[in-house]
């Protein structure tokens, strides 16, 4: 069986990946002023945050998105095999993390690594979510999107709840020295200027046909065609690739294709309940 449960500190981890002593490893980490730390909660953006930072540090050149997989160049720290990956790097590490903020604080603490926040409207990462569920056999079966969408509400699903992780890393970024914040929302609004942005923050300024070419790799379209980001290299044991693709649709507002009325308006309620004071205005409708 793949979808075994590994518990730490309360939230759930798939344990086919994870296990106590890699995520201990992860909470206990000594990251180097030089690390490049993407943080998510799942289905936000991950992959394309990757995907953007391989290019903006090679100036757009694909050589690299295009040979390694994700994975391999851009691990993530509480996964079993991210020492071993982080040994044989060369160059800036980029580090990749579910965790919410609260099991990394310590090891953020005076850090000055660069990190990265990319978050997601709810509605359309628990869309994703739930059709993520299906294909991948490390996860529970999610029963009916209604089914789900009460856990993922009770942030009864692996890596925890959304509003936690979201509001953890949001309002702590003033804690961390080099701290910025990305929506998947402004990524399909204007890839350039976010990809200007990212490099930017980097310190890694692009020219304009050096962003236009990372541009051109990191589009829905050419990551959709490449192998080393669209998971059809991981085993069909692991991903069911007939159950859906992990490119699936890369779109904002995708959730009106799945939500009724009253989910909508649930998650609208849970949503004020949850963030009251909340500077982040997703643009879902
Ligand atoms: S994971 O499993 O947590 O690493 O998933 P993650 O990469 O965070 O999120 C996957 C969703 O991101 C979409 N995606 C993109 N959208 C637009 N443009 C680009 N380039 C892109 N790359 C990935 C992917 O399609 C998943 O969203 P959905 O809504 O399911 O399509």
């Amino acid at each position: 069986r793949l979808d075994v449960t590994e518990t730490f500190h309360s939230i759930m981890f798939p344990g086919h990946m994870h296990t106590k002593d890699s995520l201990n490893y992860a909470t206990n980490f000594k990251f180097q002023d030089t690390d490049i730390v993407i943080a998510t909660y799942p289905k936000s953006g991950t992959t394309w945050m990757q995907e953007i930072i391989t290019l903006v540090l090679r100036k757009g050149d694909p050589t690299i998105a295009q040979t390694q997989p994700n994975w391999a160049r851009a691990p993530w720290l509480e996964q079993y095999y991210c020492a071993d990956v982080l040994k044989a790097s060369t160059g800036p590490r980029i580090i990749t993390t579910h965790l919410p903020y609260h099991l990394l604080a310590l090891a953020l603490q005076h850090s000055k690594a660069k990190v990265i926040y990319v978050a997601r409207n709810l509605k359309d990462v628990s869309v994703s979510y739930y059709h993520f569920h299906k294909m991948a056999n490390f996860l529970p079966n999610p029963g009916t999107f209604s089914d789900f969408l009460n856990e993922f509400l009770k942030g009864a699903v692996h890596y925890g709840s959304w509003f936690d992780h979201v509001k953890g890393w949001t309002s702590h970024a003033k804690d961390i020295q080099n701290f910025l914040d990305v929506t998947y929302e402004e990524m399909c609004q204007d890839l350039h200027g976010a990809v200007q942005k990212v490099s930017c923050f980097l310190q890694c300024p692009l020219t304009e046909d050096e962003l236009n070419l990372a541009q051109k790799h990191c589009s829905f379209n050419s990551m959709k065609e490449n192998v080393m980001v669209n998971y059809t290299l991981i085993p069909q044991k692991i991903m069911d690739h007939s159950q859906g693709k992990f490119m699936r649709k890369g779109q904002v507002g995708d959730w009106k294709n799945t939500f009724t009325k009253d989910q909508s308006r649930l998650v609208d309620d849970v949503y004020t309940s949850q963030m009251p004071d909340s500077s982040l205005l997703f643009k879902w409708e």
